[in-house]
């Protein structure tokens, strides 16, 4: 059985590759230990950047599944996260809300991501735009700076998600709030499917059921859950035919059985268990009547 870690070696080495690839070359190409992905994933799931204020070229490597940053209610001066920032579309993106007063984060475990965000970030002259080698899992954040996180198609390769998400609830301001773009599951997919390790770095094998994905984010402590858009992935047949039988075809094509690109929203909310102690601490000062 793989482990967390050898999958976390896989997606880092697909994306290291990747990460020297145009976005031409990752959705026209088989990209590095074998194929069978970016093509999948990311030319059909990814929305259309390129009308967006702060849009990069050079960012753009089609990696996407949604456009979180149209959904995150960011205001100038905020303090952005973005997990799994990539060579750094959407923190440019999330940047151009936040203009020269805000922050913007980007995360990533790829070192060549980070190296290509950087040189992005230096090229556009952007000092409040920073991008930090680490893992979503143990994020490299203090707590409780951010105002609004963000990602694009990336928690699906986390393989522990309900650490990530509580991870997102510490790294978020009580009262601070995501808008996280994903790829989810409905119904069971055929394990032929499931178990390719490549479809795995593709998005789709390491992605979980919906209604256990709102479940860990409801469970990390999350309020006010809401889809903000859901899109049905339609595969085409010559790619489920690489990896299904004709029998579960016909379930993918009649069944209940679908990937879904989807854009959630949740708050931390402004009274949270650490909150109701600092207060209850200061409230039971010396002094005061009021424990
Ligand atoms: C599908 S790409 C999306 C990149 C970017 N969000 C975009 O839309 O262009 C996934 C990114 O997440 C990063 N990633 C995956 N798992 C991670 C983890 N556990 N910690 C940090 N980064 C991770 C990968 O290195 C890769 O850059």
């Amino acid at each position: 059985m793989t482990t967390s870690e050898e999958l976390k070696q896989l997606v880092k080495e697909k994306y290291a590759e990747i990460a020297t690839q145009s976005k031409q070359q990752n959705e026209t190409s088989c990209c590095g230990s074998g194929c069978g992905c970016a093509t999948i994933d990311e030319a059909l799931m990814a929305e259309d950047y390129s009308m967006l204020a702060g849009y990069n070229t050079d960012a753009d490597l089609g990696l996407g599944c949604g456009l979180p940053t149209e959904f995150a209610n960011i205001k100038a001066g905020d303090l952005v996260i973005d997990l799994g920032s990539g060579a750094g579309n959407d923190a440019f993106v999330a940047r151009s809300v936040t203009g020269a007063t805000g922050k913007v984060i980007g995360v990533d475990f790829t070192e060549k991501m980070i190296e290509k965000a950087r040189i992005n970030a230096e090229k556009l002259g952007f000092h409040n735009v920073e991008f930090r080698y680490g893992d979503i899992e143990k994020l490299p954040v203090s707590n409780s700076v951010a105002d609004v996180v963000v990602s694009n198609c990336v928690m699906n390769l986390v393989p522990d998600k309900r650490t990530a998400f509580n991870e997102t609830f510490r790294v978020l301001k009580p009262g601070g709030h995501f808008s996280i773009s994903d790829i989810v599951l409905v119904g069971e997919l055929p394990d032929g499917l499931r178990k390719n390790a490549e479809m795995y770095a593709g998005c789709i094998s390491g992605a979980i059921q919906k209604n256990e994905y709102l479940q860990i984010v409801k469970e990390a402590g999350f309020v006010n859950i809401t889809i903000q858009k859901e899109k049905k992935i339609n595969l085409p047949d010559e790619i489920l035919s690489a990896y299904l039988n004709e029998v579960e075809m016909t379930q993918v094509k009649q069944g209940d059985l679908g990937i879904f690109s989807i854009t959630v929203y949740a708050e931390k909310s402004v009274e949270t268990t650490e909150s109701k102690k600092a207060a209850k601490a200061a409230c039971c000062g010396e002094g005061s009547d009021c424990c």
